[in-house]
């Protein structure tokens, strides 16, 4: 995959200075996606994000997201380039470190974009790593995909689609999202929680053999009991459950294939 973004610098104190353009892009993403999220996320979400107080007219500095996440977890932000390997991205969940490219989205790819920017890293995935039971899980999930063979890991990166990407769960107060992936989209939003998708619920070795496409709108989405259950499956034998999954082997997509690229 080819990028048209570039992780931006910091200087030697550490700090980012992004161009006016880029903070506006920050504003517009994090007002409108604050008011979609009201009543569709979880309450331990919706939690870490009054733990961060996140800025509205400016990208924050990782500074800023490292002090709330050392003080509640002990997790960090690190800087990346714009695209990762497998390797770099398991060693750093499992150093307790969470990649984020220092890029946002341009004015033309607000609504959707195949690279993770850093609206959808630090909105959509840092607040629930101030909560201990997804950092656990998080950060176990880093160690074991870093022990794991690059079969074993694509078993694994369904999993972390399912629940730290796309998961839902179930709450006192009714259905609510928990992934990151859905949280800092708006459309995925509220589609998620619509008739339209299949929910299902939650089960590991299910979701190890989903496939999914990364370009589309879920088809499917794995529902938790409660976030409990991630911080107990971190604690179960996973990696048994990626032999299971893959001797029974992947289910048929529920989407078309991705058209092949000009
Ligand atoms: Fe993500």
């Amino acid at each position: 995959m080819s990028t048209m973004y570039v992780a931006r610098e910091p200087d030697a104190t550490g700090f980012i200075d992004y161009p006016q353009a880029d903070h506006a892009v920050w504003n517009t993403l994090i007002t409108r996606q604050l008011k979609v999220i009201e009543g569709r996320a979880c309450r331990e979400y919706l939690d870490g994000i009054e733990k961060l107080n996140l800025p509205h007219d400016r990208i924050p500095q990782l500074s800023e997201i490292n002090r709330v996440l050392e003080a509640t977890t002990g997790w960090q932000v690190a800087r990346v380039p714009a695209l990762i390997p497998f390797q770099t991205f398991f060693e750093l969940l499992a150093s307790k470190r969470f990649p984020v490219a220092t890029f946002i989205r341009s004015e033309e790819e607000l609504d959707y974009l195949q690279e993770p920017d850093i609206f959808h890293e630090i909105f959509g995935h840092c607040p629930l790593l101030t909560n201990p039971w997804f950092a656990e899980f998080t950060h176990a999930y880093g160690k074991l995909g870093l022990a794991a063979s690059k079969e074993q890991r694509v078993y694994l990166a369904r999993l972390y689609w399912m629940t730290i990407e796309f998961g839902l769960m179930e709450t006192p107060q009714g259905r609510k999202i928990y992934g990151g992936g859905i949280l800092s989209s708006p459309k995925e939003t509220v589609y998620s929680l619509s008739t339209a998708p299949t929910h299902q619920a939650f089960d590991p070795i299910e979701a190890m053999r989903t496939p999914y496409r990364i370009d589309i709108l879920q088809p499917l989405y794995f529902v938790l009991p409660d976030l409990k259950r991630l911080f107990d499956l971190a604690h179960e034998d996973i990696m048994n459950m990626v032999q299971t999954a893959t001797r029974l082997g992947l289910h048929a997509p529920r989407f078309a294939p991705k058209p092949e690229a000009a």
